[in-house]
């Protein structure tokens, strides 16, 4: 295994210790974009459910690198470089929309749904100034274009043309935890986004830390959404990059007594003044209450109660990413269960009665670790050498992010 990862040393190899300059490190943040977001791994950009129309796109990212992902107007989706191939312009400037075409405002080059060059002014020199050689190809003018795949309509993009099918990059149980979710076609309820001042891997070693769940969110406990003493499960890849973890719902909106929690973590007499914000109903048959899918590098796949959502991680510096939350019903919902999920919205995403505290976690810790860089942070709750399948509680999801981190970025 690999002592260094872009000059960070790791004392240990085993996910135990993580060297804080690991998440302030610019070298580091370089190699990311090189290794892992342009390397042979696919990156989520969209559901197809945002551009269902020939003509519909949204602008993502791929890493830091902007993105339009389109619907062209033979209904394939397709996933090219926002910058333009005149002078780098960004080229579609809107967040989504519907066009026939996408014109750069500089020079007003203008390319169609597939990122392909379709017209450039005064391409001859017929008015006496400007014009192009004869020979100038517009076919070699096009759009960067990334490579896709889709599964069941979560649409994943990719760099480099070695990387493996989606399907055996992803594996089981990655992929049931997706087509559970979408096993219906899904209607986009809305979208939020927050700026976290913080590096993008420590929130996705939030996202694979059951450990903090019941502690760190009061509500969780407090309300049942989550509690330490639930039953849960957790999954995994062979080669786990990605984490498929949850919890069943036994103690669903069961009042917290040292009994229900198990501890006392919970918020002795508190209550919620609108007790229709737990109101829901299950979407699935199998009892799981909670299922928080975790996939590298770039999003995380949501169940929280009825709260469906994706959200993508777009890192923008070491110490900085955007969190992009899509929340997603089914297209055959009613009004009532429609209501219901858009109630629970409350529950995540920016300020949400959960999910805040992830965020200030975050920066919490890149508050404090910018003067620390060979200092490391402490991952043995678990115990190490736990059966990650029989112990759901612990930091082994965390220890195996790292391990699979030192490989990709080796
Ligand atoms: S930079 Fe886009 S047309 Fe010139
Ligand atoms: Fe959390």
């Amino acid at each position: 295994m690999p002592q260094q990862t872009a000059g960070v040393a790791w004392p240990v190899t085993d996910g135990t210790r993580v060297p804080f300059e690991i998440y302030t490190s610019q070298d580091v943040f370089e190699r990311e974009q090189e290794r892992i977001f342009r390397g042979p791994l696919w990156n989520y950009v969209a559901l197809e459910a945002e551009i269902p129309a020939p003509g519909d796109f949204k602008t993502s990212f791929v890493g830091d690198t902007p993105v339009v992902v389109s619907r062209a107007q033979d209904g394939g989706v397709h996933v090219f470089v926002n910058r333009c191939a005149h002078r780098g312009a960004t080229v579609q400037r809107h967040a989504s929309g519907n066009t026939k075409e996408h014109r750069c405002v500089y020079h007003q080059w203008c390319y169609d749904g597939r990122g392909d060059l379709i017209s450039v002014p005064y391409r001859r020199a017929t008015t006496g100034f400007g014009g192009y050689a004869p020979d100038f190809d517009m076919k070699a003018h096009g759009l960067r274009k990334l490579h896709v795949a889709s599964r069941k309509g979560v649409v994943f993009a990719t760099f480099d043309p070695g990387a493996p099918s989606l399907e055996d990059f992803l594996e089981e149980p990655l992929l049931d935890a997706i087509d559970r979710l979408f096993s219906r076609e899904v209607k986009v309820l809305g979208h939020m986004r927050q700026r976290i001042h913080g590096n993008w891997k420590l929130y996705v070693e939030n996202t694979r830390d059951p450990y903090h769940a019941a502690l760190l969110h009061g509500f969780h406990a407090t309300f049942g959404t989550y509690r330490s003493n639930q039953k849960g499960f957790r999954g995994h890849d062979r080669a786990r990059a990605h984490s498929a973890g949850g919890k069943y719902g036994d103690d669903f909106a069961r009042p917290a007594t040292t009994e229900t929690v198990g501890d006392d973590n919970y918020i002795a007499g508190y209550s919620l003044s609108d007790p229709s914000l737990m109101a829901g109903r299950p979407d699935f048959n199998d009892n799981i209450n909670l299922a928080i899918t975790s996939i590298f590098p770039s999003v995380v796949v949501q169940q929280i109660m009825n709260t469906l959502a994706t959200r993508h991680i777009r890192p923008k510096a070491p110490d900085d990413f955007e969190l992009y939350w899509t929340y997603f019903g089914y297209a055959d919902d009613d009004e009532e269960t429609t209501a219901a999920r858009l109630k629970q919205v409350n529950l995540v995403g920016p300020a949400g009665l959960i999910s805040m505290e992830d965020g200030e976690a975050v920066e919490l810790i890149q508050r404090a670790i910018v003067r620390e860089g060979k200092d490391c942070a402490f991952l043995e709750f678990g115990p190490v050498n736990a059966d990650p399948e029989q112990d759901s509680h612990g930091e082994d999801a965390v220890r195996a992010f790292w391990r699979y981190y030192q490989g990709i970025m080796a």
